[in-house]
């Protein structure tokens, strides 16, 4: 079924699901995946950005992460493209645990040592144990948290994203990353743009292509938020075992509908421009954990890169 290039919301005070869709929540089920009320904004179709279809039999982006985060919400053309990707990077499910890892740590540190309490995390993927709202809100019960994928197979499973403390907030977008205004808009429905908003980009910008300039849109999104915001990034590194992660990024390229773009350190650091990086900066994904001495066989194969950078 193809999706439009709309807009979809749930969980907003203003706008209740259809019968349809809070059963679909409700059960858990999906009776298509992309079978959802939407809410035209017209914006994405006119900047022309493809909407994601569903197809069981092509391999998609949020499916292949949760299969190799070990979940079950994958189909065959998923864990066997999956697997051609571990066969170049045989470390694959670590990366992607890895960064699960890292996001329940920067979502933590937000939270109890920079006092952020709203997060819009874009390219959320599929739920899965730990989501951002569950950390946030575990720390500070009153943290509110939007959630935005462009893939409507993650808007068919937010019932999970959209739990929420009782004194905090929870909201889901459909909304593509280079689409900023769609996703400010929305998200200002849930969160205060006064107010600093940690914007979490983790695993999302290397599917920007260089043509669709990833700086602009970070820029875009930093701008929309207040001074004291805070900027994650943790992007698929070219620099990090580069030969296997040349063929890891062909492979995908070969295989998935939506392309990858793996970027060096040099080519990441440009997303914090204008902002002031906290801690050690822009680090490999095995140097997250300063406190842990890393397995070299292991770091070699995290082939990431991360960093917060605060807004002054
Ligand atoms: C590799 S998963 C990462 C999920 C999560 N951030 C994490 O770290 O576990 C990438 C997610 O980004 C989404 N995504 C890819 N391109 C996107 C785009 N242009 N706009 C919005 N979401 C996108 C995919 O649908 C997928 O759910």
């Amino acid at each position: 079924m193809v999706i439009s290039s709309s807009r979809s919301r749930c969980g907003s005070p203003g706008r209740q699901p259809s019968q349809d869709q809070e059963h679909r929540y409700r059960t858990g089920a999906a009776d298509s995946y992309g079978n959802h009320d939407t809410e035209p904004s017209g914006t994405a179709r006119e900047l022309g950005f493809r909407s994601v279809e569903f197809d069981a039999k092509v391999p998609n982006t949020a499916r292949m992460w949760n299969y190799w985060l070990g979940g079950k919400d994958n189909f065959a053309a998923d864990r066997e493209a999956g697997d051609r990707v571990i066969e170049a990077l045989p470390t694959m499910p670590m990366v992607a645990w890895w960064a699960r890892r890292v996001l329940v740590d920067v979502v933590q540190r937000l939270v109890t040592v920079h006092g952020v309490r709203q997060f819009l995390d874009i390219g959320s993927g599929l739920p899965t144990a730990d989501n951002t709202h569950e950390v946030a809100q575990r720390a500070a019960p009153d943290a509110r948290v939007v959630y935005v994928d462009h893939d409507p197979v993650v808007l068919s499973h937010a019932r999970a994203l959209l739990t929420s403390s009782r004194d905090g907030k929870t909201d889901y977008l459909q909304a593509d990353l280079r689409d900023t205004r769609t996703i400010v808009e929305g998200a200002a429905q849930t969160l205060d743009f006064g107010q600093p908003i940690a914007v979490l980009l983790i695993a999302v910008l290397h599917f920007i292509p260089d043509a669709d300039d990833p700086n602009a849109v970070v820029r875009r999104l930093m701008d929309a938020v207040p001074s004291g915001s805070y900027l994650v990034v943790g992007h698929g590194a070219s620099d990090i075992e580069p030969a296997a992660a040349a063929e890891l990024n062909q492979r995908y390229n070969a295989m998935s509908p939506t392309k990858i773009r793996l970027r060096s350190k040099a080519e990441i650091l440009p997303f914090f421009d204008g902002l002031e990086m906290t801690g050690r900066g822009l680090v490999p994904l095995s140097q997250w954990f300063d406190a842990e001495p890393t397995d070299i066989d292991t770091a070699r194969g995290l082939v990431g890169h991360v960093g917060i950078a605060r807004k002054p």
